[in-house]
Parts: structure tokens; sequence; C-alpha cells
């Protein structure tokens, strides 16, 4: 199949690497033309576990890149539509590029194809691009819109995309419906896994993926519905932990008992900061948008942005109770990305913290294994410093706070982190370390949703009139 995918951003660019892994002739496109001439020469713009291998597998055979559309959409057969729909000030999402991209689509098109939409978007967007199509001159019979939502996650997306849960076609014509089916046929066959230089299964989804054909409303709606549903997730679980912190329960606990039934499953169960990142605050934001504009109030997805917003201001609380007072402390911040395993800032509930440590006037010095470059871009200059390693942030710190679950974070040589800094202090956000190992090895300790643990406070104090961790108490 030849087919075009417009935009090559997150969504866009691993889209059409896998398409091109599926043995289909793909073209990447984007206005962006450093871009285009970065991808051409060898790049890789994002960082994204097989995307380099895919990348020079691909390059300038099955895939080729342009910022050529009307040319691109007249040499393919589906056009795949992944530009991004930003979150207006309103919170509803912002379609202009969406729209702009059906028009040059609409005036390029001159025979049968289907433009299909994998942005994520609000219900009824697949009905709008239509009209403005026909609008702009497309032929009523030469296209047909599909919708057909993307559930990749950063950091996963190759894996996500090549092993899904499952694909969802949204499609209201048999034609628009089989073309699609056929461009997935290599996954749902399981043709693709039996290929030698197949890319490993790290999801453990089910082989092969079902496809799930739907009306387009249905499938865009799914989209939106299923990031509002693990969001939920995550904040049910947030305020569950914070249940946990009042009465002294242990969240991990609970959440090995409430996630072993499977009708919940243990998965987005980790409680922490709240959650970030490029999709889920602005899907809330819009889906909400989308249900009041249609006459229905969904007041629980207001419930699910005001804990998650809560969930940082209560971390910042915790940093405060381990320290008395702020201004002029050291503080060593390990993580700046949204969640580990990327080097996305966009919402990160760590880039937030940071910004509002700064403005109480601590002085951060931070570590983070691929955001920083980008971090610096939007942090303050001013009361912050940048580190190559978890240990150089913590020399000298007066304390150490976790903010994204990178899974070294998980790993540290505790005697070492210890050792360099001044005080044994660890703030926790996103519950990486077991609180007895982290108070027998010295640690005051606090995390989300588990009783603090503090080796006790007992004088004679260590060398430099330190505190010295002694034994292991509950914290008051
Ligand atoms: C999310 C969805 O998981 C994907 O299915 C979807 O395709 C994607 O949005 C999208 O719409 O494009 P992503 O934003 O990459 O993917 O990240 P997630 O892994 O879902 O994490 C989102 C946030 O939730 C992160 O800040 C993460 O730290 C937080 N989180 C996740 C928790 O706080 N607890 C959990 O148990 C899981």
């Amino acid at each position: 199949m030849r087919i075009a995918v417009i935009g090559s951003g997150y969504v866009g660019l691993v889209a059409a690497a896998c398409f091109a892994e599926l043995g289909h002739q793909v073209i990447s496109i984007d206005n962006d033309v450093e871009k285009i001439e970065m991808l051409e020469n060898g790049g890789v713009p994002i960082h994204e576990e097989f995307l380099p291998e895919l990348l020079a597998r691909h390059r300038g055979k099955n895939l080729t890149f342009s910022t050529d559309l009307p040319k691109s959409v007249r040499q393919s057969q589906a056009i795949f539509i992944a530009v991004g729909t930003p979150s207006t000030e309103g919170g509803e999402a912002d379609l202009s590029y969406v729209e702009q991209v059906s028009r040059e689509v609409a005036s390029a098109i001159d025979e049968y194809k289907i433009v299909v939409e994998k942005s994520t978007v609000p219900v009824f967007t697949s009905q709008w691009v239509r009209r403005v199509m026909l609008l702009d001159g497309a032929g009523a019979d030469h296209f047909d819109v599909a919708s057909n939502p993307e559930f990749l996650r950063e950091g996963t997306a190759v894996g996500d995309f090549l092993y899904p849960d499952r694909i969802v076609v949204g499609a209201d014509t048999e034609r628009c419906a089989s073309l699609l089916r056929a461009i997935y046929e290599p996954l749902t066959s399981g043709a693709y896994y039996k290929g030698k230089s197949t890319i490993p299964n790290t999801t453990g989804a089910p082989i092969p993926p079902p496809i799930i054909v739907t009306s387009t409303k249905s499938a865009e709606l799914i989209k939106h519905a299923s990031n509002a549903f693990l969001a939920t997730k995550i904040s049910f679980i947030n305020a569950v932990a914070n249940l946990c912190e009042a009465v002294g329960a242990d969240i991990k606990e609970v959440c090995d008992g409430i996630g072993a039934d499977s009708r919940i499953g243990r998965r987005f169960l980790n409680p922490g900061i709240g959650y970030g990142g490029s999709c889920f605050p602005k899907d809330l934001k819009a889906f909400s948008s989308v249900a009041r504009e249609t006459g229905y109030d969904f007041r629980l997805l207001q419930e699910v942005m005001s804990i998650n917003a809560e969930q940082r201001a209560r971390f910042l609380r915790k940093v405060r109770n381990a320290l008395w007072t702020l201004k002029g402390k050291k503080l060593a911040v390990l993580g700046l990305a949204f969640k580990g395993g990327t080097d996305d800032i966009r919402e990160s509930p760590a880039i937030e913290i940071v910004k509002a440590l700064l403005k109480e006037g601590c002085e951060v010095r931070a570590f983070d294994p691929a955001a920083t470059e980008r971090a610096m871009e939007v942090l303050p200059h001013e009361g912050i410093t940048y580190s190559k390693s978890a240990y150089e942030a913590a020399a000298g710190a007066d304390a150490l706070l976790i903010l994204t679950d990178w899974p070294e974070f998980a790993k540290l040589d505790l005697p070492r982190l210890k050792a360099a800094l001044t005080y044994p202090i660890v703030v926790d956000g996103r519950n990486l370390h077991d609180p007895a190992d982290m108070a027998a090895n010295g640690f005051i300790y606090s995390s989300v949703g588990r009783p603090d643990v503090q080796a006790s406070l007992t004088r004679p104090a260590g060398k430099n009139g330190k505190l010295v961790a002694a034994t292991l108490g509950k914290a008051e």
C-alpha cells in the first residue's frame, strides 16, 4: 500500500516507520524543512526505543521524507493525518492544523483515497474533515474519512504500534474499512511476527492483535474515553494513596490487593505526583469540553483533573515537611521528563515542581538521563544547575527528590548516594524504593501513600554534625 503520513511528530513518525516496517511504501511529510532534512540525513528527532533501527532499516527504501504535501498525497492511496491538536485556552482541542491539512489534501485528490485521522481528535472531527474537503473541491466519491486512533505510549511507541492490545478502525463505508484492514493485515494475520528481523515484543500484548471496526464517531470516542479512563485510574489511586497516608496504610499493598482482581488490573495503578505528558492533560480537557458542548456535564473528569493538580501540591508539602524551610536549601532533583524512558517534558509534573521550588528560593541540582536539554529551554536559568549523574546531583545536597520513574533511579547505589548527600533525606514522588530498605540504609524517606520512615535522629551527630541514622522508626 502507498501511504502518506502528514506530520512527523511522535505519532506521525512512529506510524510512518512502523508502516514501512510492515512492508508499505511510506512518505512522511512535514512542513518543517529542517526536520525533514534531518530525517533524510539519518537524524532521529525523538528519543524512542527501536525508532533509530526502523529509520535506518527503511530510510530511502520503504520510507521517504518530503515537504511536498500535494505531490505525496497524489502518490498515495491512504493519507494519515498526524498533526498536532494542542489545547486552546478554553481547553478544547485546537483543530486548526487538521483543518488546514484537510484543505490541502482536498485540493490534491484526483482519485479515490482514504483520509485517516491518526491524531487524537474529538468526536465529529471526521464529519468536519469531510465537509471542508467537499467545500475545497474534493469529489464526494473520491475519498472517505476514517478514524484510526493510536494507543502508543511515549518511550514504548514502536512496541505499542507493532504489538497493540487492539487496532481500532472507525470507517463508515466498507470500501474504506477494507483498505484499513489491508494496511494492518501483516499484524492481524500474524505474518509480521514470523519475520526474521521482527522488533521484539516488549508489551506482552496478544498475537495476533484483534481489529475492532466501528463507526468513525465511535472510534473517535474510543480514543478520548481510553485516555480519560486511564487518567481516572491514576487519579483514583492517588486519592486512595492520600487516604492511606491519613490512616497509616500502605498503597502498594492496597494496589496489589485490588489490582489482582482481573476486572480492575494492576497496570496504571501507580500513585505518584500525578499524570503529565502531551496526551492525558490535553485530552481530559478536550473530552470534558466536547461533552459540555453536546450538553453533558462530565463532572467526573473535572474531579480527575483537580485530584491530579492537588497531587503536585501535596508533594511540595511533603518536601516542606521533610526540610522545614525551603529558602536556600540545596536540592538534588532526579528526573525532569514527564515519565521515565522519554525526553519529553510537556506538562511534566517534575518541571512544575522544580519551578515551584525555584520560586521558594531553593538551589536545584537536576539530573535526567534524557530530558535535560529540553528542560533547559523552559526552566528559569537562575538557581538551577544540571548534573551528569544522580550522584553528582546529590553531592552536598540537603535532600534528594525523585520526580520521574526512570528505571535507573530505582537501582541507585544507596550507600554511595548517602555518602554524597549532606543529609540523608529522600522524598520519592514515584515510590521507586522500598521504605524499609531506605531506612535500613540510613535514609529519612517519604514517598506517596506509604508511611514515612526515618532512622531515629539521635545524637551524637556524625562527622560534620550530620544527623546519624540509627534505627528504623515510623515518622510521626
Ligand atoms: C498515553 C496513553 O497511555 C497511550 O495509550 C496513548 O496513546 C497516549 O497517551 C496518547 O494519547 O498519545 P503517554 O502520554 O505516552 O501515553 O504516557 P503514559 O505512559 O500513559 O503516562 C502518562 C502519565 O501518567 C505519566 O506522567 C505517567 O508518569 C503517569 N502515570 C502512569 C502514573 O502516574 N501512574 C501510572 O500508574 C501510570
